[in-house]
């Protein structure tokens, strides 16, 4: 649409390696590290932070924050077949865990489920193997994937404002601890959106770098029950936006700002309202390209007017999943 190419602001994106281990020949890596990094030991949910060597293969220094790898599960499906390789969001930034490429890492929830119609209890595949891995294990894997939820090539020309809500918080990691650790001058916020407090995701160390970083904020959401300041209204990651308008005006108003989207599908038209709600037509249009059809009508925005009736411009970046 013609309409983005007039926004300042737009960020170039590096260029990257796709697929350089293809699923039909993965590649072995190994379990370093394997364990919750949810808030709590109560959480609702069995969510795992998962280091991966991957030493002396071609994904080794090919990973960027906020692409995607490979997974091939052993054995075979119910119709004989060997199973697909799922992917997994990196949750390393671009130097790797290890800070030469060599470990990447990601954030994995378990699926348990009931079959719709039998009421059976349903495990997904892939994510319950990894979650059960043992450090020292083997494991298959290919890519990288994703070329557009990327870092841009010089990070300090921006600013960030992350959404999360569950495990759409693994790209986030790796962004955070890469704008962090290289000391770039931008002001970089994370609001993460969850159920509970207990679901957070690697709450203490978004804690930890906030007080160790003045340029980063962490701001939480949470939908169904108190939320850490201690107020006990539910919210999700748009109301968190509404609720510290004031903080954020600045960065939200900035020529600089990049706003990343990663999580539940339809998090993106929330946001989208409360951008519309919050900021002047002019401030938005940086972020959106709104049809004038229903311009006037933000109440009643839904996910399938997106992009034709509303654009997102390119300072706007989105990974969301059903
Ligand atoms: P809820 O399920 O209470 O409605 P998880 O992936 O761990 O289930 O977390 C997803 C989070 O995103 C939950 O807090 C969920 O709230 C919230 N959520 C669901 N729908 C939306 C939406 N349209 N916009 C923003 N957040 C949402």
């Amino acid at each position: 649409m013609a309409a983005t190419d007039n926004v300042t602001g737009v960020p170039t994106l590096p260029e990257v390696q796709m697929n350089t281990v293809k699923p039909t020949g993965p590649v072995t890596g190994r379990i370093l590290r394997n364990e919750p990094c949810t808030a709590r030991k109560k959480a609702a949910g069995f969510v795992h932070h998962i280091d991966i060597d991957v030493s002396g293969t071609p994904l080794a220094g090919n990973c960027r924050s906020g692409q995607a790898f490979g997974v091939v599960a052993p054995g075979e499906d119910e119709r004989g077949r060997s199973h697909k390789p799922r992917l997994y969001s990196l949750a390393s930034p671009t130097q790797g865990e290890d800070g030469s490429g060599n470990v990447i890492s990601t954030t994995v929830k378990r699926t348990v489920d009931e079959h719709w119609e039998t009421g059976k209890l349903f495990l997904g595949v892939a994510s319950n193997y990894l979650c059960d891995l043992e450090v020292g294990d083997e494991v298959q894997v290919c890519g990288p994937n994703g070329k557009r939820f990327l870092l841009p090539t010089e990070p300090e020309q921006h600013d960030y404002l992350f959404f999360a809500t569950g495990t759409g918080i693994a790209p986030f990691r790796g962004m955070v601890k890469e704008l962090l650790e290289a000391n770039v001058d931008s002001r970089v916020t994370l609001v993460m959106g969850t159920p509970y407090a207990t679901d957070l995701l690697y709450h203490d160390m978004f804690k930890e770098l906030e007080s160790k970083h003045e340029n980063f904020s962490y701001l939480t959401a949470v939908s169904r029950g108190a939320q850490e300041d201690g107020g006990i209204k539910p919210m999700y990651v748009q109301d968190r936006m509404a609720a510290n308008a004031d903080e954020l005006g600045d960065q939200l108003n900035s020529e600089r700002n990049l706003i990343y989207i990663c999580g539940i599908a339809g998090m993106e038209v929330g946001i989208f309202q409360q951008l519309a709600k919050q900021l002047s037509p002019e401030q938005v249009a940086n972020y959106l390209t709104i049809d004038p059809e229903v311009a006037d009508n933000i109440e009643g925005w839904e996910r399938k007017m997106i992009p034709k009736k509303i654009h997102p411009t390119k300072r706007v970046m989105m990974e969301v999943y059903a």
